[in-house]
């Protein structure tokens, strides 16, 4: 895939994160953050025309389409490969090979299909490609004869705490003028897998057939990136395509066929919430729109995960979810606040290191705050400044049909460190155990311009450090007194 254009070298890209943080530890103590005034000039926010060739159907009958792959295994060495095919059920075999294009290997796979009011879905398979080594180049096949398709991915380094890696992290993506931005900006970053936090097509959007047409044509759109890198799917409230004038009842009935996870890996019980370990990270992932109060599966789901987390193989606990915990956004403010009240506190506790979310169609970052003191009688209903609570970045900023999420609350309260509504996506990228550098990257007219910028510290390494560093002082039991209380 596309590599490093316009990249800064790492000195340079250090100097500029060195000016940034002093000006962000400036700001601290100051109430709340940077509302940016930068008003951006957008395209219109309709759904590129179905005969654009953004979603040009490939050549050859029945050929392979909307082909994505995502990881098939907790720790990266199986890879799920998935695909449509128009006319006829076909092959659901996938040849693959090591670096080379025999295609000495081969998996199985299973197919499946479904309606949607009358419109029939393609023949949509997908296939488990296991056993596969760490950190290779793999190239694989899919279709017959002349409409065969190729393509190629690389799996992630063996999970090692030092593993450096680098997440794309994209939301709300839809499939307009400017979700095409925000996907060609993303595939210039260098990253090597996508974190996905919810709203894939907004075929919702649309009536009767139009509803799996729509599917099809961003299945086609994002190939491009999907085929080639693992994008890691969470579900947004798009999917739920609750539409009982249309007869569509089932929740998640498209997305769930279409979109394969490895949540039996992780032991969970639903494709919509389930965790892997990729390199140095261990990646959680949320149903904003399943049930997660004490109790139901979601709920026992994490509490089980949150004990498997090994900081010391896999130091970065990286939480996915739609609805983001912290807004101060106008559109879609509060929604997060009953999950905030069931798992705040254990993200607080197992040191979660960053919290992506989408939903809002803009960016906001947080200081690390949280509001685990406040029930229903403490009356301590702020957050306040907590070293031991993650950030929270809402990336629901695509470029969907739904437009921007431009009003934000005034004044921008304390727990918000950055805000713009402008379309872009972000990347980590992790070095080792204890540094990883964020960066939200707008959309700027053709340009990625790099907005937000700083260098995260590991939660449970970078504070093991601090806490050496410490003893050497004389105030330790001072310290210590507060580690505790966190
Ligand atoms: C799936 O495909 C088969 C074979 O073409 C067809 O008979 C069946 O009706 C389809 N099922 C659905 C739910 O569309
Ligand atoms: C088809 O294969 C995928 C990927 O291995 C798996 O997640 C899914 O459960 C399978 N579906 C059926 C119906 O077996
Ligand atoms: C509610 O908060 C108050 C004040 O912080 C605390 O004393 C009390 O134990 C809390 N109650 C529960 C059930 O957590
Ligand atoms: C991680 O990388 C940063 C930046 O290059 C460096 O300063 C730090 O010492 C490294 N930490 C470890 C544990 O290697
Ligand atoms: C030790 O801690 C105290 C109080 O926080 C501070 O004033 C002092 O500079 C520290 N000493 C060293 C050597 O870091
Ligand atoms: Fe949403």
């Amino acid at each position: 895939m596309a590599s490093g254009s316009g990249r800064c070298p790492l000195p340079c890209f250090l100097k500029a994160i060195f000016v940034f943080t002093v000006a962000m530890a400036c700001l601290e103590g100051v109430y709340g953050g940077i509302t940016s005034v930068f008003v951006r000039s957008e395209w219109p926010s309709v759904d590129i025309p179905i005969e654009n060739e953004v979603f040009a159907v490939p050549k050859g009958h029945n050929a392979p389409q909307q082909v994505h792959i995502t990881q098939g295994d907790y720790d990266g060495r199986a890879m799920i490969v998935s695909w449509v095919t128009p006319d006829e059920p076909g092959s659901s075999t996938v040849r693959f090979e090591k670096s080379a294009k025999n295609y000495g290997l081969s998996a199985e796979g299973n197919v499946t299909n479904y309606t949607f009011y009358k419109y029939k879905s393609g023949y949509i398979h997908h296939c488990l490609l296991e056993g596969l080594e760490h950190g290779t180049k793999y190239y694989y096949k899919i279709g017959n004869g002349e409409s065969a398709r190729e393509f190629w991915f690389t799996t992630p380094p063996r999970i090692d705490p030092d593993a450096s890696y680098k997440f794309g992290i994209i939301g709300d993506l839809g499939q307009t003028y400017n979700s095409l931005s925000t996907l060609e900006h993303y595939m210039m970053s260098g990253a090597s897998a996508v974190l996905f936090v919810g709203d894939l097509s907004y075929a919702d959007r649309y009536q009767y057939n139009d509803v799996g047409v729509r599917w099809d044509t961003w299945g086609r759109f994002v190939e491009r990136s999907t085929a080639f890198q693992p994008w890691i799917w969470s579900a947004g409230n798009h999917e739920i395509e609750y539409m009982p004038h249309m007869g569509e009842v089932i929740p998640f009935k498209s997305f769930l066929h279409r979109y394969a996870t490895p949540y039996l890996a992780s032991e969970s019980s639903s494709p919509l919430w389930y965790a892997i370990r990729h390199a140095s990270a261990h990646i959680i992932v949320l149903s904003s729109y399943s049930p997660f109060v004490k109790y139901t599966p979601q709920w026992v789901w994490l509490r089980e995960e949150l004990k498997r987390v090994d900081r010391e193989k896999t130091p970065w606990l990286i939480v996915l979810m739609h609805v983001p915990i912290y807004n101060s956004n106008e559109a879609h403010f509060m929604e997060g606040e009953s999950m905030r009240a069931v798992f705040e506190e254990w993200f607080v506790r197992s040191r979660v290191d960053v919290v992506f979310a989408g939903h809002v169609h803009a960016y906001e970052r947080s200081y690390r705050i949280s509001n685990i003191q406040y029930n229903v009688s403490s009356g301590n209903c702020y957050p306040i400044p907590d070293k031991s609570a993650p950030v929270y970045i809402t990336v629901g900023d695509g470029g969907n049909q739904e437009g921007l999420a431009g009003r934000f609350m005034d004044p921008q309260p304390e727990y918000s460190a950055f805000r713009e509504a402008s379309y872009g996506h972000s990347t980590l990228e992790i070095m080792n155990r204890t540094h990883a550098l964020y960066h939200w990257n707008r959309n700027d007219d053709g340009k990625k311009v790099a907005t937000d910028a700083f260098l995260l510290h590991n939660q449970y390494w970078a504070s093991n450090q601090r806490r050496r560093k410490l003893k050497k002082n004389h105030s330790l039991r001072e310290i210590v007194s507060q580690i505790a209380t966190y």
